[in-house]
């Protein structure tokens, strides 16, 4: 697929992903209203949306069909609720302390700091209200909607994606991942490429194979299908940090949206600092070559997925 092609197709899909997940959130009233707000405001923000589109692609590589997209959307909107609450958290001043996120004020700096948490939480929160949203369509909750997906088949579907993403959310996980990273800043021996493998594989990639094997259960992949989603996953998102070390280096902050220099300044321990930034280039362009051969693995293939993962080894945002 030309450049061009690729970039005008991940703008109409980028684009259709915010309207799947501004559909789903939270109504801003009440007494509460400020938390809805604080979370809304994290989420329309903006961002690359790159766990739903992981999602979603993973879905269609796996014979996802049009006719189950009611069953796919509410994991979409769910996945990007609890990315973004991990940045809501990630930046607040017990963490990285930063204050710029996808392009503006990051929502403790919006809000004040008891905001931020209760954004953080709620989002966790309403990410699993908003999964759980597909038992609606699977006629159990009592709600009166469709019962298109009442089969057992897609039930054990739907109770195996959500077992998925809470793992991989939590202390086996990106929670664990997170807590290692904040354990490991300002160590003064040097970390060992093991531990920030650790960090790498639990504060990032885990949410991204959630995102790809959710997509892949969905759709009824095999179960070597699905574990070639987590492998996949792994390498893909190993990468993806590796090149967010490198971005907090050498990147732009108006094209990233967020600061630069943050983890020198918290003193954190990245694969730059630990092998340099050719070593770590070279590092994000053989993990994403491993994940582009694992995908290419699947017949028939899903090309637009397969150039999305070599567009990422040279993003600048
Ligand atoms: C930033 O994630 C945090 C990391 C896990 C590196 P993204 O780079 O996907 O952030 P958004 O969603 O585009 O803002
Ligand atoms: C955060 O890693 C990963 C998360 C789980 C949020 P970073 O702390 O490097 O992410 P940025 O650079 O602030 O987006
Ligand atoms: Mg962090
Ligand atoms: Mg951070
Ligand atoms: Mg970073």
């Amino acid at each position: 697929m030309e450049k061009n092609e690729f970039d005008r197709i991940l703008v109409e899909k980028t684009e259709g992903l915010n309207r799947v997940i501004d559909k789903y959130l939270p109504r801003e009233e009440g007494p509460q209203r400020i938390v809805a707000e604080a979370m809304n405001y994290s989420v329309r923000a903006g961002g690359k949306r790159l766990r739903p589109m992981l999602m979603q692609e993973a879905f269609l590589l796996c014979g996802g069909k049009q006719e189950d997209r009611l069953f796919l959307e509410p994991f979409l909107a769910a996945v990007e609720m609890i990315h973004t609450y991990s940045l809501v958290h990630d930046d607040l001043p017990a963490m990285d302390n930063d204050e710029y996120r996808r392009g503006r004020k990051t929502a403790w700096a919006v809000y004040g700091e008891a905001v931020g948490i209760l954004a953080g939480d709620g989002l966790l929160n309403y990410a699993f209200e908003t999964a759980m949203s597909v038992f609606d369509c699977c006629g159990c909750t009592g709600k009166p909607i469709t019962s298109l997906y009442s089969s057992r088949e897609y039930l054990n579907r739907a109770a195996r994606a959500l077992s998925v993403l809470a793992n991989k959310a939590g202390i086996r996980g990106m929670i664990g991942g997170q807590t290692a990273d904040i354990r490991a800043e300002g160590q003064d021996e040097p970390v060992t490429k093991e531990q920030l493998l650790f960090i790498h594989e639990h504060k990032t990639a885990a949410l991204i194979q959630a995102a790809m094997t959710v997509g892949g259960i969905l759709a009824g992949a095999s179960e070597e299908q699905i574990e070639l989603l987590e492998k996949c996953g792994y390498n893909l998102g190993v990468a993806f940090q590796i090149q967010d070390d490198i971005l907090d280096v050498i990147g732009d902050s108006r094209e990233l949206g967020k600061p630069v220099g943050s983890d020198e300044e918290n003193r954190k321990q990245t694969y730059v600092s630990l092998a340099g930034l050719e070593q770590a280039r070279a590092e994000v362009a053989s993990l994403s070559e491993e994940a582009v051969k694992i995908l290419d693995g699947f017949k028939p293939g899903n090309g637009f997925l397969r150039q999305l993962v070599l567009e990422l080894i040279h993003r600048r945002q």
